[in-house]
């Protein structure tokens, strides 16, 4: 059974839409709004989108360009009371999959399109996930995002992977470092040749030296045969050399002398090996500072950071936390067997207020627990952990800064929210400075016993 969206501004329609659908056991949805229907697109996972393609807010062709990106795997139906060429050809140039026309017949054109999809909906499903999964093998597609600054980063993977130069890719931890690293490197040359990974800052310094240069038998003690290092691994491929901004002063010498020279020599050798290695390297240190500090070498971060990437936290994209936040349901519903359907709208804007100092690998976190815990069809505000829904969006405005500037997050801000929880917080610090005395609190807010309890009660204060 199908779970269907169905998006028309004439009300009549979509209930006699919803319950011949119902009726034959799908799950249905309506949205009266262009409006309506991004929300839900957003929140939930759908297999069909029946819509019109004429409405006050949005056209129903720029509704399924949106939807398209939202829910690439849905089957798009487009309906329409005034039938023209036109309009059809903008339809399936658009990407609709359908096309049908409001006269009498239209519920049953539905139905036999409805059916049709959803007997074949279990082998596109399948098919789409292959098709997904090849992207995923060669392309960018697993890395989500939908924001300005990751379209930048996308064409700029785009743009430097064929080439062989280095990479220096920066960005707090959890931000998707070693996912673009893998993009870069699917999307060379290289791609058919090794990808290795080193975590410079996991090694104690004699130990990192081996590893990425190796060594001869007996070149030290507990040296019992020869070794190879990373480098000569992955000669014709792409080493990728993750938290640099840990390695030890010694170990950045001999690092910059690699480059230099594309040569290693084993420990315990006196031969040098030709290596052809693109490397990319990753730290979540801000490198001009350790520079400026003296632990990081100049001249090896030159070499380096021939191209930089910069990965910015998740709370300056937020616009793509509803897209990662489905996308991970999406993975943990499957993994877990679980018949969750979307997200709260609540849920989600609490997922979206929240700061994320883990990044995109904590949303991955948040996500996987919330499939795990919930027991209804939709991620609800019970299972997102407390640091998420008790996180003070207010106080993030409110401590703003200097100057009177407020905390203004690109993608703006759930005005009526910021302002909610200012009150709150305010009403809770009174309160508290008061003992408890409710009379006290609101001389001390210079408002009524009346407005105070207003409040009090707005927010559920006891
Ligand atoms: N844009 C994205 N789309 C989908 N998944 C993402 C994205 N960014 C990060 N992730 C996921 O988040 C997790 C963390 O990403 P990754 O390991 O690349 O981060 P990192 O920057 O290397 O972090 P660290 O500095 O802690 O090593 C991974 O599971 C990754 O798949
Ligand atoms: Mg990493």
């Amino acid at each position: 059974m199908a779970h269907i969206l169905v998006v028309d501004d004439e009300k009549s329609i979509c209930e006699l839409l919803e319950i011949t659908f119902r009726k034959e056991g799908h799950r249905v949805e309506v949205a009266t709004s262009g409006e309506a229907a991004r929300r839900r697109l957003e929140s939930q996972i759908f297999d069909i989108v029946i819509s019109d393609i004429r409405m006050p807010d949005t056209g129903g062709v720029d509704l399924l360009q949106f939807a398209k990106e939202m829910a690439p795997t849905a089957v798009f139906i487009l309906i329409t009371g005034v039938p023209t060429i036109e309009t059809a050809i903008a339809a399936i140039n658009s990407g609709a999959d359908r096309y049908v026309i409001k006269d009498h017949e239209l519920v049953d054109q539905l139905r036999r399109a409805v059916q049709q999809v959803s007997e074949n909906l279990k082998w596109q499903k399948e098919a789409g996930y292959l098709r997904r999964e090849l992207r995923r093998l060669t392309g960018l597609d697993n890395i989500i995002g939908r924001s300005p600054k990751m379209r930048a980063i996308f064409d700029l993977i785009q743009t430097v992977a064929p080439q062989s130069s280095r990479v220096l890719i920066t960005g707090e931890s959890g931000t998707g470092k070693e996912l673009v690293a893998r993009a870069i490197h699917e999307n060379s040359a290289r791609a058919q040749t090794p990808f290795i990974t080193i975590n410079c800052g996991a090694f104690p310094e004699t130990l990192l030296e081996s590893e990425l240069f190796g060594y001869l038998k007996g070149a030290f003690t507990g040296a019992n045969e020869n070794r190879q290092g990373l480098f000569q691994a992955a000669h014709g491929g792409t080493l990728f050399m993750d938290e640099i901004g840990n390695m030890s002063p010694t170990m950045q010498v001999k690092l910059y002398r690699v480059l230099q020279e594309g040569k290693v020599r084993p420990l315990g050798s006196t031969e040098e090996a030709d290596v052809d290695v693109r490397v990319i390297a990753a730290t979540n240190k801000d490198l001009e500072k350790e520079i400026a500090e003296g632990r990081f070498r100049e001249d090896l971060y030159y070499r380096l950071s021939v191209i930089p990437i910069h990965l910015p936290p998740l709370r300056e994209r937020r616009e793509d936390i509803p897209l990662l936040a489905r996308s991970f349901l999406e993975r943990f519903r499957k993994a877990m067997e679980k018949p969750i359907e979307g997200i709260e709208p609540e849920a989600m804007r609490r997922l979206e207020a929240y700061d994320w100092p883990g990044n995109v690998r904590e949303l991955e976190n948040t996500m996987e627990r919330s499939v795990a815990l919930e027991s209804g069809r939709n991620i609800s505000l019970a299972v997102l952990p407390d640091k998420v829904t008790s996180y003070d969006s207010g106080q993030a405005a409110a401590k703003a800064g200097r100057d009177g500037a407020v905390a203004f997050p690109d993608a703006g801000l759930d005005f009526e929210m910021v302002i909610g929880e200012t009150e709150r917080r305010y009403i809770l610090a009174a309160l508290e400075r008061s003992g408890g005395v409710q009379r006290r609190a609101a001389e001390l807010l210079k408002m009524s016993y009346h407005s105070f309890r207003h409040y009090a009660k707005k927010h559920r204060i006891q």
